[in-house]
């Protein structure tokens, strides 16, 4: 039989709409969620107002339920993070319980806090040196590393920061064209990279009246200005022509932000103590 259903006289290029009812299924699964809605919004937060939403008659919120899972974590980890602060830096290691929670808690701090510039497996990149090696601008003794994670470096709101400044060669006029050349080139042949041999015995005096100061006579660095080797095969800005001539005339000026005040005691040592940890620690 053929049901004759009504238009509803709506058209479009001749096809026109006819007028069926909903699918009862789906008039039902309607109504259901409208239900469901309702009573929803009755037990749980819902309606925002201006300062805060509606309560709900439950009386629960997923960030009350946060709170309360963070307080229960810190209240547990209270004693053991009273502990680490008490516990002498050069101790932390040999206490398992403490040894345990900085491997862990530190790992957790470093994947949220430091991951972001350093990796997060710690390897580094342009501009961020790797912690994974034995190669350290400033010292990697836990004492060191723990100084640095506190004060940063070049950090200008910290008073105690890490800092050396080297100059902008290029940009202040303190050296030439030619002399940037020539430096760059001794720094390459320094670096056992392809380099204009000429351009390079120039460029030893000029290394030795500007750069040595800071970087050594040798041109293997200074940890107590910061300043890395460049003897060796780990760069942090790299060893291209290009970026050792734009490192000498613009001045590289790497920062890192202080923690103390943004992180706690105990997070820092234990942060501190797993970079420690991670093979390069000396
Ligand atoms: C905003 C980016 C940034 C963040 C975030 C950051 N760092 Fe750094 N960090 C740097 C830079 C840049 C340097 C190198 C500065 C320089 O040129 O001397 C550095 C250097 C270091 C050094 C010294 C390495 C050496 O060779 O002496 C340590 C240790 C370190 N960071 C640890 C951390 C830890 C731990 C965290 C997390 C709590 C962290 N950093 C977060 C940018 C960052
Ligand atoms: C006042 C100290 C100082 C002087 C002088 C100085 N430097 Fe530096 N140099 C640094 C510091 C500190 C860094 C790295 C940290 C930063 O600022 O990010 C650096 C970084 C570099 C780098 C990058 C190395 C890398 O691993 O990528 C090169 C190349 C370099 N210097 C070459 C020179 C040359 C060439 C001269 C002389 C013309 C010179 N520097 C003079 C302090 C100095």
């Amino acid at each position: 039989m053929v049901v004759e259903v009504p238009s509803t006289g709506h058209s479009w290029d001749g096809i026109e709409e006819y007028d069926n009812p909903l699918p009862r299924w789906w008039l039902w699964t309607f109504y259901a969620t409208v239900v469901w809605a309702v009573i929803y919004m009755l037990l749980y937060p819902a309606i925002p107002l201006v300062t805060r939403a509606t309560q709900g008659l439950l009386g629960t919120n997923n960030r009350a339920e946060v709170a309360a899972d963070i307080q229960r974590f810190a209240e547990a980890n209270a004693p053991v993070q009273a502990k680490l602060v008490d516990t002498p830096l050069d101790q932390i290691a040999a206490d398992p319980e403490l040894a345990n929670y900085t491997a862990n808690a530190g790992g957790a701090i470093f994947r949220t806090w430091c991951a972001q510039c350093h990796g997060s497996g710690a390897g580094g990149a342009t501009g961020y040196p790797s912690l994974l090696d034995n190669d350290w601008l400033w010292g990697g003794t836990l004492e060191d590393v723990y100084t640095t994670v506190q004060h940063g470096i070049r950090d200008p709101k910290d008073g105690d920061t890490r800092y050396s400044e080297m100059p902008r060669f290029g940009t202040d006029a303190l050296l030439d064209r030619t002399q940037i050349s020539q430096v760059v080139n001794h720094v390459l042949e320094l670096a056992g990279k392809p380099h204009d041999p000429a351009l390079a015995v120039e460029g030893v005096q000029v290394f030795a009246d500007n750069c040595a100061s800071c970087h050594g006579e040798d041109a293997t660095g200074d940890r107590a200005q910061g300043a890395p080797n460049l003897t060796d095969a780990v760069w942090l800005y790299g060893s291209d022509p290009a970026t050792i001539t734009r490192i000498v005339h613009d001045g590289p000026f790497g920062v890192m932000p202080a923690w103390s005040g943004r992180l706690s005691e105990a997070d820092i040592r234990a942060v501190a103590t797993y970079v420690h940890g991670l093979g390069g620690g000396e």
